[in-house]
């Protein structure tokens, strides 16, 4: 059962450049909310103690890594849930359901590309961690912001990786030619995606023309994260909505329709 906890922030951690109005990027260090059991891909609701009435729903996040001490999400801040959580401090509390959805399947011997668009990275930090043949793992990480604003060097030392950044709408080129060029070298592998919409829509693509079997995790918005409300929906190619926050996050990338496309 996914009981709701209340556990104490460990640290907040900006990556990058630090603003004055709090860190655009940062990892969240929490106490263990007492699982013992979780998958890579699955995510969390939080909601600080703080939120008050001010901000009714938790916010969810990709669960980037939980030892038997510590649970750890990579955040960046994008709107006011966001900029309350870069201002907490060690101590504070907030509430935490999880694990929740569907994760990411993990193949020891099939060679692995995973592919990250931003935030999207969080949760391949705990993929590459957890997985017991690193060698079949291969990274390639897309990016707006300065890589060190991203956990990528952290990555990188774990799995063979590479990165393109979009610094301007023009660069969006070279992003699309290498995850082109990528997936098409693992037809016979696995491919598994986390980003925003429109990067998963190139990935699926790609993955489909190829006929690679491919893995995508979806961010939609969400309000409960349990499947009551169908704020999270997202078509089938079968035309039925599917609630990501409980038949996903992760879901394959033929099975859902993204991009108004089958
Ligand atoms: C399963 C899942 C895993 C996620 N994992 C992470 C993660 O590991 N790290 C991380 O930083 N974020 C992650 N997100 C996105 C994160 O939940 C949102 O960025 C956050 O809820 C925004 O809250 P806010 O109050 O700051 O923004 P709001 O004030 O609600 O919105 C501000 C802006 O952010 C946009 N926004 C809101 N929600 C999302 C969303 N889900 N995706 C993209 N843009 C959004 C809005 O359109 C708006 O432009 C994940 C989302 C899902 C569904
Ligand atoms: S967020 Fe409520 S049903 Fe998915």
């Amino acid at each position: 059962m996914k009981l709701c906890k209340k556990v104490k922030v460990v640290d907040v951690r900006p990556f990058g450049q630090p603003m004055t109005a709090g860190p655009e990027f940062f990892e969240l260090r929490l106490e263990n909310p007492g699982w013992d059991e979780w998958k890579p891909g699955q995510f969390v609701m939080l909601r600080p103690t703080s939120f008050g009435l001010e901000h009714v729903w938790a916010r969810p996040f990709s669960i980037a890594m939980c030892d038997k001490q510590e649970l750890t999400l990579f955040i960046q801040r994008v709107g006011r849930g966001t900029a309350h959580i870069a201002a907490l401090e060690p101590g504070d509390h907030v509430l935490v359901w999880g694990p929740l959805g569907t994760s990411f399947v993990q193949e020891p011997d099939t060679h692995t590309l995973l592919l990250a668009g931003g935030v999207g990275i969080a949760p391949f930090k705990g993929y590459a961690i957890l997985h017991p043949k690193r060698d079949n793992l291969r990274l390639v990480f897309a990016h707006r912001a300065s890589a060190r604003c991203y956990p990528y060097e952290q990555l990188a030392d774990a799995v063979k990786a590479e990165r393109v950044q979009e610094e301007k709408p023009e660069h969006l080129a070279r992003v699309i030619t290498l995850l082109h060029e990528r997936i098409s070298q693992y037809a016979d592998g696995l491919v598994l995606a986390c980003g925003p919409a429109p990067f998963l829509t190139t990935v699926r693509k790609y993955a489909l023309e190829y006929g690679a079997r491919c893995q995508l995790s979806l961010e939609n918005r969400m309000a409960c994260g349990v499947g009551a409300c169908l704020g999270c929906v997202t078509p089938g190619v079968d035309g039925e909505n599917r609630r990501v926050c409980v038949e996903g996050p992760v879901f394959w990338a033929q099975d859902i329709a993204l991009g108004g496309g089958k």
